[in-house]
């Protein structure tokens, strides 16, 4: 009944939010799954408004983009690639950014070639394609709650049923989940939105929770060069080349990477690693989505992959990153754990705060943020039904520091008359936003 209101509010606020009536005749009805959207994203995503601050976006420090050699690459590879850096590319990707992915993650115990490697229009593109290869109607996604909020939109028109990741589930109660869904979607390293990173022995775990059940496990890993503190912990796609025999590849894990936050999300290069056949099927969604990624962007991307571009950034990415965790940590501290509880991720984009009051509704306070001149990522939009309300998500690598520290201000500073506002006003405001 709620989940009907709330669809139903969707609805609303997406058709407000469409242009008026300009075809000059009837504007066609849109598929049913288009009226489950969150209208919240679309504000997220929508132009802010000068001198605000937003914290929503995952997005990288732009000062960070190496333009002079992407500039330099990009000469180099039209150079190298002529023609062929204009014409269609084979829908997999050319042979030669597929080489080098492949080289990239071959091991002692893993031997990949080409063939086991699809390059896409950035990862969000091969959570697209598995979505459309694996899944039918009725079909169950067992994936981390709360969950990547591209996920749940890439998913979105094939009608998913979820089921909840529990990392820490017993053996048995994690291969009868696995067994029991279509794929299993995870993101061990700085999820998003928590910003969690899952300990060495859940992967163990949940490898061979899958394993035992014969299901595919996507791990995606966008952030798994944004460590902080510590030593990075080995991805699942690594921990079972352990028990690899040198031949071809032939594991359930699926590892998605992309260039988007070690160089730039402009690039929209990423790709699927995994087994042949699987990769195969994979690339049949690509073929009817745009018959290859943009052989440019490839070209570049294999110049910039073969000088060391991405290492050559990351140190500077690292030391800036850190330093804005830090600042918006203590921003946080100091302006919002009155009302709520959270941990200082070890890296990654995101910090998530959960309320202390469980009724808090952070959908409700987003145009009081929005006024005060924040915005941020509410909890619902992680949530396939949009029932998540009581959390939120700050971003800290796009913002300075100076800037952190004042939209935590400004974001504490709607809390608090967000929760001095009469009830009725707070629901009106809830109307309009979800
Ligand atoms: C968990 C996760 N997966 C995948 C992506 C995909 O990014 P892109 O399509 O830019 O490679 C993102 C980007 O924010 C992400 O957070």
């Amino acid at each position: 009944m709620e989940q009907q209101r709330n669809d139903r509010r969707r609805d609303d606020a997406q058709d407000d939010d469409r242009p008026g009536d300009v075809m000059s005749g009837p504007r066609p009805r849109f598929a049913a799954w288009t009226r489950t959207t969150n209208a919240i994203t679309r504000h997220m995503v929508g132009v802010q408004p000068p001198g605000s601050i937003n914290l929503a976006g995952g997005l990288p420090a732009p000062e960070i983009y190496p333009l002079d050699a992407v500039r330099a690459a990009t000469q180099r590879a039209l150079d190298r690639f002529g023609q062929r850096a204009l014409a269609y590319s084979p829908v997999a990707g050319i042979p030669e950014l597929r080489a080098l992915i492949a080289a990239r993650y071959s091991c002692p115990g893993r031997r990949l070639g080409p063939e086991n490697v699809l390059i896409t229009s950035g990862g969000l593109q091969a959570l697209d394609f598995i979505g459309r290869v694996l899944v039918e109607a009725g079909d169950t996604i067992l994936a981390q709650f709360p969950t990547y909020l591209g996920a749940i939109d890439a998913w979105r028109p094939l009608g998913a049923r979820y089921a909840h990741l529990d990392w820490t589930a017993p053996h048995a109660v994690q291969s009868a989940a696995a067994a029991a869904a279509k794929f299993i979607y995870s993101v061990p390293n700085f999820s998003n939105p928590t910003g969690a990173l899952v300990p060495l022995e859940r992967r163990r775990a949940l490898l061979a929770a899958c394993r035992e059940a014969g299901a595919v496990l996507v791990e995606d890993d966008p952030y798994g060069a944004l460590f902080y503190d510590g030593p990075p912990v080995p991805t699942m796609f690594d921990l079972e080349a352990e028990r690899g025999d040198e031949g071809p590849y032939r594991g359930n894990v699926v590892y998605l990477g992309t260039l988007s936050k070690s160089i730039g999300p402009g690039l929209r290069i990423g790709w699927a690693v995994g087994e042949a056949g699987l990769i195969q099927g994979i690339s049949l969604g690509k073929q009817g989505s745009d018959i290859g990624t943009a052989a440019f962007t490839q070209a570049v991307a294999v110049e910039l992959l073969e000088a060391g571009v991405d290492r050559d950034v990351h140190d500077r990415m690292i030391a800036t990153y850190r330093r804005r965790r830090d600042a918006l940590v203590a921003a946080a501290r100091a302006h919002l754990s009155l009302r709520f509880d959270f941990e200082a991720p070890v890296g990654g984009m995101f910090l998530w705060l959960t309320a202390k009051d469980p009724a808090f509704d952070t959908d409700g306070l987003w145009q009081v943020a929005f006024d005060e001149g924040v915005s941020y990522a509410p909890s619902s939009v992680f949530d396939s039904a949009g029932r998540l309300k009581n959390a939120l998500r700050l971003n800290f690598t796009l913002n300075r520091e100076a800037d952190l520290e004042e939209g935590a201000r400004r974001l504490g500073r709607a809390v608090e008359r967000h929760l001095q506002r009469p009830r009725d006003a707070g629901a009106a405001s809830r109307e309009t936003m979800t």
